[in-house]
């Protein structure tokens, strides 16, 4: 039986008013993801990939179009939603343990030892009572997968997380990633300028046009995790991505 559609995004359009007048951001973008899938999304800057994640979020509603998630619009009061930025969002004067447990306790959940769990799971055991500014770029993104983690989401949206981290830090993270993502099979929604760590991560590779955007092609990345960066079958999707982005923006 094929996995249920967890996100399903209909033709989506989304137009902003600006001082310039109306800026036509997304234009008739529809895909779905399956649960449990981890699918990608990459574009050339500024195509509208957070617009879109915000829709998906429902922090911002289409302007025609529509997108559900187990079949009805996003709604906080229904679905359970975690989100990862790019920025660093975790609150300064909470410790680590204080900021993966910030949703749980917002939403009155009981059971502290799944705070301790996922602190486990993201790497930081020995550094719950550390502050943000205690702790490097990389630990700062566990936190703020961890804390994402907690509210136990039927969803993970992530917009650029790993973007501000150095080269190698990025590498462990898209391991320790995959590994958090078999085990709590959640459904993720992963935004990247980086074609390398989309193919790498993905079960499919939604490639954006440029601005307004639509749905240039979706690829596939059938390839069993654990997954090797310098593969053969990996470095020629790269190159299939890079190839669709250069269509899009020549001088990448
Ligand atoms: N609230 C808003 N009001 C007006 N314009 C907006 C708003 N949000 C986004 N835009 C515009 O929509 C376009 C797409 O923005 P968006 O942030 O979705 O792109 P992006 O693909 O995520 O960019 P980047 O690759 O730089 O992260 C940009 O031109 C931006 O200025
Ligand atoms: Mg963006």
């Amino acid at each position: 039986m094929p996995a249920k559609l967890k996100v399903k995004a209909e033709n989506l359009h989304k137009s902003f008013t600006t001082g310039e007048g109306r800026l036509e951001v997304l234009k008739g973008v529809s895909f779905g993801v399956k649960e449990g899938e981890f699918v990608s999304v990459v574009g050339p800057s500024g195509c509208g990939k957070t617009t879109l994640l915000k829709l998906v979020g429902g922090l911002e509603k289409p302007s025609r179009g529509r997108v559900t998630i187990d079949g009805r619009p996003p709604d906080p009061s229904r679905h359970r939603l975690g989100f990862v930025f790019q920025e660093d969002s975790l609150f300064p004067w909470r410790t680590v343990w204080e900021n993966v447990g910030f949703g749980r306790e917002v939403r009155g959940m009981e059971g502290e030892e799944r705070v301790g769990e996922l602190v486990g799971m993201v790497g930081l055991r020995g550094f719950e009572h550390c502050y943000p500014h205690q702790l490097s770029g990389g630990m700062r993104q566990r936190v703020a997968i961890a804390r994402a983690l907690a509210v136990e989401p039927d969803l993970l949206l992530m917009d650029e997380p790993f973007a501000n981290l150095d080269a190698q830090t990025r590498w462990i993270l898209h391991q320790d990633l995959t590994r958090i993502w078999e085990e709590v099979k959640k459904t993720i929604l992963f935004v990247t300028h980086n074609v390398e760590e989309a193919v790498y991560l993905s079960d499919r590779v939604i490639v954006l046009t440029s601005r307004p955007a639509r749905v240039k092609k979706v690829l596939r990345v059938k390839l069993p995790r654990p997954r090797d960066k310098l593969s053969g079958e990996l470095v020629r999707l790269r190159r299939e991505v890079v190839d669709l982005l250069r269509e899009e923006v020549p001088y990448l």
